[in-house]
């Protein structure tokens, strides 16, 4: 049998377009790291803002290579990893080469590293482009939902938590964070309501949301205060949107709603101040990849995640499109990203 090799899908310098497929070094995995064979790499609206505006944290990280959500196989475990077994085990996974600051952690190759803290096993009946479509999704809405320093609801427990009266406003249901964002803290026992475009209701249903509004229509904070009023306390608005509009829109809602007046953001630290943001509102700024080092990451990838996926509680919705095959498809897949997606996730088949 010949041995493996790997390419990647290079980005060779800051802002370089397009990227090249290239050779790339075989990782052997240190410590607990595995070694993932990457089937689908699912695309984030970060991979085109890292190629366009050049953000990678090491001057010096270049050549580097994007893609943040993955599937796959593993292959390769590290001496330290006790969870994983060779050639079997298939897995989603976080790729967060900004993070970790080396290009073996990166998604679009056909071997990355993955850091043993954010990988989850999947069912047999799990495609690998379905399971591709939540890592970072899932994360972020774990950052801003459970945190301490976020909103700080309840975690979910494997199973399920008992329904608790309380309501989450989820901004934004539709997307890949929304849809992660629906489903963890429905898990968790609050009553979800959510915004979309009209056309993804069933989306938002079908994942969990009992209300669901149009962000498009004008009278939306009226329709959202009049509909929620009385019907349960808030425990929290969430926007997966990170606009200053949508914001001052959650700020509303929670000034005219019985209960926790918060809103959990995804804008990462260090983002000005918005604007006539009201007083009694509290806000909060997202870093999804710290859950890596508190307790919501192993208490939502290793305690809940694997059992949810397993009974079908977590779905993997947005439903993925496959918008690229090999890592020749991943450049046409970041520009389509580029453009922005509704209700859908990009997926690049890596190994087809
Ligand atoms: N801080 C962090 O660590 C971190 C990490 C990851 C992501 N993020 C950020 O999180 C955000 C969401 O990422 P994503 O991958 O989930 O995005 P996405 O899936 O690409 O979001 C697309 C969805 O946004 C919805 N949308 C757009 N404008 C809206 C509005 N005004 N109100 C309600 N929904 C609206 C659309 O809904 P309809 O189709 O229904 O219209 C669409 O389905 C991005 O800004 C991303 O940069 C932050």
């Amino acid at each position: 049998m010949s041995t493996p090799e790997n390419k990647a899908a290079w980005l060779t310098a800051l802002k370089a377009y397009p990227l090249q497929v290239g050779p790339a070094p075989m990782p052997t995995p240190e410590a607990a790291d595995v070694v993932i064979q990457v089937h689908s790499a699912a695309l984030n609206p970060a991979d085109p803002a890292m190629q366009q505006r050049g953000v990678v944290v090491k001057p010096e990280g270049y050549p580097y290579i994007l893609g943040i959500d993955i599937a796959g196989i593993i292959t390769a475990v590290g001496p330290k990893n006790t969870r994983f077994k060779l050639g079997g085990d298939r897995v989603t996974a976080l790729a967060v080469p900004s993070l970790l600051g080396d290009a073996k952690y990166g998604g679009f190759q056909l071997y990355a590293v993955g850091d043993d803290r954010m990988i989850a096993k999947i069912p047999d009946r799990l495609s690998f482009n379905e399971a591709s479509v939540l890592p970072l999704g899932l994360c972020t809405a774990a950052y801003s939902l459970f945190e301490k320093a976020a909103l700080a609801l309840d975690l979910p427990e494997p199973g399920g938590n008992a329904p608790n009266g309380k309501i989450l406003l989820v901004w934004g249901g539709a997307s890949s964070v929304g849809a992660c964002a629906i489903q963890a803290a429905k898990a968790a026992g609050y009553t979800i309501a959510a915004t979309a475009s009209a056309k993804n209701f069933g989306l938002l249903r079908e994942i969990g949301a009992e209300y669901v509004f149009d962000y498009n229509n004008a009278g939306i904070i009226d329709e959202i205060v009049a509909t929620l009023k009385g019907k349960g306390e808030l425990a929290g608005i969430f926007s997966a949107i990170i606009q200053p509009a949508p914001l001052a829109q959650c700020a509303a809602v929670a000034g005219q709603l019985e209960g926790r007046k918060h809103v959990g953001t995804v804008r990462p630290p260090g983002f000005p101040a918005l604007d006539n943001w009201p007083e009694g509102v509290e806000i909060s700024s997202c870093e999804s990849t710290d859950i890596m080092s508190s307790e919501v990451g192993p208490a939502i990838w290793r305690k809940w995640l694997p059992v949810a996926l397993e009974d079908g509680s977590m779905k993997c919705r947005p439903h993925y499109e496959v918008a690229g095959k090999g890592l020749e498809g991943v450049q046409g897949a970041v520009d389509l990203m580029s453009k922005g997606v509704s209700g859908k996730k990009l997926v690049v088949e890596i190994a087809h």
